[in-house]
């Protein structure tokens, strides 16, 4: 038989064990959302009401997610302010199944604009309900640009109604280098579409009322 004593050290051990450790090990296993630096990358992730992400950053501009029925959930890596630069990515994203992006995608402010060159998508094209402006050529593939607008939608300032700027790639891909200041300028040109001040860019996974994953890593080219 256990002494009162014995009894009593071994559980105390054991709490302050369980309230230390697990916290700990919750907290490095993965990111609450919000935004911050790691290994001299922006990282952003947010989430709305709904399911679960399990997201985490990796070495160097790297990120690894899995989500399971959320309603609607968009992170990665990058820079802030995202000033116009080369980005190369690559990685694993197989969501063509389900609603999910995989997107550089980045925010200007005055005007405030939410923007997405979408790289590959899945069961939904951003593009369906959108209207159609031009088209562009980089790194070996056309994308085409659309314009949509968002009414009292969440935003980095809050609620706001704001545009959408889209290229949106025909040919599908996971890896390569995007030259965002040919899709700004491309925007600019043929669909009068302009920016603002540089908030932040990220090489995003999105997903809209889905389950998946993705393993992405960025850097400026
Ligand atoms: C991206 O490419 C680098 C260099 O080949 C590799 O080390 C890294 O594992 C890749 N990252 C991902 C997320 O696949």
């Amino acid at each position: 038989m256990v002494s009162f004593t014995a009894l009593v050290t071994a559980l105390t051990a054991v709490a302050s064990t369980a309230s230390a450790n697990p916290i700990a090990n919750m907290m490095a296993r993965g990111i609450q959302p919000g935004t911050g630096t790691h290994n001299g990358f922006f990282y952003s992730y947010w989430k709305d009401n709904g399911g679960s992400v399990d997201y985490n950053n990796g070495e160097r501009g790297s990120y690894k997610v899995s989500w399971n029925n959320v309603n609607n959930w968009v992170g990665g890596k990058g820079w802030n302010p995202g000033t116009p630069k080369k980005v190369a990515y690559n990685g694993t994203w197989n969501n063509y199944n389900v609603n999910s992006y995989l997107a550089l995608y980045g925010w200007t402010r005055s005007p405030l604009v939410e923007y997405y060159i979408v790289e590959a998508y899945g069961n939904y094209n951003p593009a369906s309900q959108a209207k159609l402006l031009g088209t562009l050529e980089d790194d070996g593939g056309v994308y085409d640009i659309y314009n949509t607008k968002r009414y009292n939608q969440p935003s980095i300032e809050g609620t706001a109604t704001f545009d959408q700027y889209w290229s949106v790639r025909r040919v599908k891909r996971v890896g390569g280098v995007i030259d965002t200041q040919k899709h700004f300028d491309e925007w600019k040109r043929q669909g009068k579409l302009t920016l603002g001040s540089w908030n932040y860019m990220i090489m995003a996974t999105e997903g809209y009322q889905s389950s998946g994953s993705s393993q992405i890593e960025v850097k400026a080219a």
